[in-house]
C-alpha cells in the first residue's frame, strides 16, 4: 500500500488504477503497488509444480463484483474491501501482484483450478465442500446470512418459514442459495419454481425492487449495504457463522502460506483495521 493513511479511497484508487487495479493482462508490473518483486529470482523454492513463469512469482486474483462492499465496480473500476485487502496482503509477500480477473461467482473455483487465476478474493465462505476442491487461507471475515425485502413494508418475514409460497432469490453457487435449497426446498417448504437463481446479487436486488421476487437471501454485511443504497431493508438475520477465506489451488501451500503471513502482517500493522473502517464504518 502506498501510504499509511487512507483518507480518500477515491484518490488512492486513481493513483493505483493505472498500475494494478484493473489489470487484466495478468503480467503488469503493478506500478503503484509498492511491493518489491522480491529481490532476485529463485527466492521461493519453486516446488509445488505450478510456477507460472521464471520471473518473480505472481498472484493473479479473481473476484466476482456486485457484492458490496467486498467487491464492486465503481465508475468502471474494481474496488472494495476484498480488493484493497488482498492487494495490501500481497504487497507484504514475495509475490508480485498480477492483477484482477472477473468471473461470475460460480466460475471462480473452476477458474482457479484451471490456472486462470492464482487466488480467489470474493467473500468466499470456507465450506467443507469447497475445501475439498481448493485450499483456503486463514479466515479474514465472519458473516451470517440475512433476508432482505422491499422497504415498502408490505412483506416482513421474521423467519425462513415465512418465505413459503413467495418467489425468492439468491446468487448462483452461494451459501445463500444453499440455505434456500437445504432449509426450504428440500424440506418442502418452498416449491422449486419459487426460487430464482441470479448471476449476481445486483441483478437480484433489481428484481426485488421491481416486485419480481419478494425476498433475497444473502450475506448480512452485503444485505446491510444494499439496505443503505437501495429501496430494500433487512427483515431478519439467519445465523450461519460463516468465515471468509482467500482461495488458492489445492496443494499450493506456498501461496497459502504467503497469504496467511501477509494477512497476519496487515492485521499487525493496522492496515486491516483501516480498511475495515473505510468499508464498514467504525463499529
Ligand atoms: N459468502 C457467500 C459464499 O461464499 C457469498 C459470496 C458471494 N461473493 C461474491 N463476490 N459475489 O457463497
Amino acid at each position: 500500500m502506498p501510504t499509511d493513511s487512507v483518507t480518500d479511497r477515491r484518490s488512492y484508487l486513481k493513483a493505483v488504477a493505472a498500475g494494478s487495479v484493473v489489470a487484466l493482462a495478468g503480467c503488469t508490473d503493478s506500478g503503484g503497488d509498492g511491493g518489491d518483486g522480491g529481490g532476485g529470482d529463485g527466492g521461493d523454492g519453486g516446488d509445488g509444480g505450478d510456477t507460472p513463469t521464471d520471473e518473480a512469482p505472481q498472484i493473479v486474483a479473481g473476484t466476482a463484483p456486485g457484492f458490496p462492499p467486498f467487491e464492486i465496480k465503481e465508475d468502471g473500476e474494481l474496488t472494495g474491501f476484498d480488493v484493497e485487502l488482498l492487494e495490501a496482503i500481497v504487497a507484504e509477500t514475495d509475490y508480485e501482484f498480477g492483477g484482477w480477473k472477473e468471473f461470475e461467482f460460480d466460475a471462480l473455483i473452476p477458474s482457479l483450478r484451471d490456472e486462470k487465476i492464482d487466488a480467489i478474493a470474493a467473500a468466499m465462505t470456507i465450506t467443507d465442500e469447497r475445501d475439498n476442491a481448493i485450499d483456503f487461507s486463514n479466515p479474514y471475515y465472519s458473516a451470517d446470512q440475512s433476508i432482505i425485502v422491499r422497504d415498502d413494508g408490505d412483506f416482513d418475514p421474521s423467519d425462513l418459514d415465512d418465505l413459503s409460497g413467495h418467489p425468492i432469490g439468491a446468487q448462483k453457487g452461494t451459501t445463500g442459495e444453499n440455505v434456500i435449497q437445504t432449509e426450504l426446498i428440500e424440506k418442502n417448504k418452498l416449491d422449486e419454481s419459487n426460487y430464482k437463481a441470479y448471476d449476481n446479487y445486483t441483478l437480484a436486488v433489481q428484481d426485488l425492487e421491481n416486485g419480481n421476487i419478494d425476498a433475497i437471501v444473502l450475506d448480512e454485511p452485503v444485505g446491510a449495504t444494499f439496505a443503505d443504497q437501495r429501496s430494500v431493508e433487512v427483515s431478519f438475520i439467519y445465523e450461519t457463522g460463516e468465515e471468509y477465506g482467500f482461495g488458492v489451488r489445492k496443494g499450493d501451500s506456498d501461496r497459502q502460506q504467503a497469504l496467511n503471513e501477509g494477512l497476519d502482517a496487515v492485521q499487525a500493522n493496522g492496515t486491516y483495521e483501516e480498511l475495515r473502517n473505510e468499508w464498514f464504518g467504525t463499529n
